[in-house]
């Protein structure tokens, strides 16, 4: 089990020291950790947010545990120094196309939520994010109107293949829950939305089991807040998945509680918390490091195919959760550590 820890930015290495104490506990056989620099600190030490010897490391792991990339020192770097362009590199040059990200009420959590804890409580979704196209890694710059004012351009696209391979992950994904997949799109208006969804139910003819539905992406956030209960599997492009799932993280009760797996054809995956490098908080020993241990816990099964190890990882955390462990983004006054202690706490106790 060869893993690359790339700890990144901010709370990033505050939170990553608990999921690596939490892999610890478990007593896994040939662990072994290879630690690297990416994002900020990378760029700080080898002037680049994805130093090629970052990259090799990443690509001869069988799976990467990702902190998070973000300093707010270094936004004024041009686009290709960007400490985001370090996680979006490493997306394309893995070919990690498919990004789950699961957002499941915890029990005792309901009255946390943004939401109404009886409409909280019926969360169980997994939303399906392509990962390496879209108006991410669209053409883009900065040109001159023929009137000499300044524009921005992004431009969105998905080809056909791209649709199909992200749409087969997510049909395969729904018949292993409750075999209900909605496709998120907007398209009323784009005309990639409208071969996304010709593919996608083209794909769907191979999956009659699951039952598909499509849904614009504005009554898709407004249905997430109204009645989120209503979604198994979600499947959507770069763009309204980076939204829809900030948005999730929040109806279950705090963007530090969602984990996520970023997976390409093989079993290497990339496993990273859904949230950013929070500044704001950074070295204060406040981060909740739920969303990293769950990051963990994904790739026990998803590139090691741990399934029962993921799952007491995965238990431990919601027993901690229902014990009122609570950190300062739950209102509770837990440190990092003491979360990280209760976990680590609770496998041993198993
Ligand atoms: C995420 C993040 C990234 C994204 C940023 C850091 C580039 O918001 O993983 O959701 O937009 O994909
Ligand atoms: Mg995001």
């Amino acid at each position: 089990m060869h893993i690359a820890v790339l700890a990144g930015d901010g709370i990033g290495q505050e939170i990553m020291v608990e999921a690596l104490r939490v892999l610890e506990a478990l007593d896994l056989p040939d662990l072994r950790l290879d630690h690297a620099d990416v994002g900020g600190v990378a760029y700080r030490n080898h002037g680049h947010p994805l130093p090629p010897e970052t990259l090799e490391l990443a690509k001869s792991a069988d799976a990467i545990l990702f902190g998070a990339v973000g300093d707010p020192e270094l936004d004024g770097l041009r686009r290709e120094l960007r400490v985001e362009s370090a996680v979006l590199g490493l997306r394309k040059e893995l070919q990690l196309f498919a990004n789950l990200r699961p957002a499941k009420a915890f029990a005792g959590l309901e009255n946390l939520s943004a939401l109404k804890p009886e409409i909280a409580g019926a969360i169980d979704l997994l939303i399906l994010r392509e990962l390496t196209g879209d108006v991410y890694f669209g053409e883009k710059g900065q040109r001159e109107t023929a009137t000499g004012r300044r524009q921005g351009y992004d431009i969105m696209a998905y080809d056909e293949d791209e649709v199909a391979r992200i749409a087969h992950v997510a049909f395969k994904a729904a018949q292993g829950r409750r075999k209900k997949l909605c496709s998120v799109d907007k398209a009323n208006v784009l005309q990639t939305s409208v071969l996304w969804r010709a593919v996608v139910e083209e794909v769907a003819a191979g999956y009659p089991d699951v039952e598909l539905s499509h849904m614009y992406v504005d009554n898709a956030a407004m249905q997430m807040v109204r009645n989120p209960g209503q979604f198994d599997v979600m499947l959507t492009g770069n763009l309204f998945g980076d939204i829809l799932s900030d948005q999730a993280s929040m109806c279950v009760g705090s963007i530090g509680l969602l984990a996520s797996a970023s997976l390409g054809e093989g079993t290497r995956g990339l496993y990273e918390p859904i949230h950013g490098s929070a500044p704001d908080i950074a070295g204060q020993g406040i981060a909740n490091p739920c969303a990293m241990i769950l990051s963990a816990a994904m790739m026990l099964r998803h590139s090691f195919g741990m399934d029962a190890a993921a799952e007491r990882v995965e238990a431990a955390v919601a027993a901690v959760l229902a014990q009122d462990v609570l950190g300062h983004d739950l209102g509770g006054d837990a440190s990092t550590t003491q979360i990280g202690d209760a976990v680590v706490a609770q496998l041993t106790d198993d």
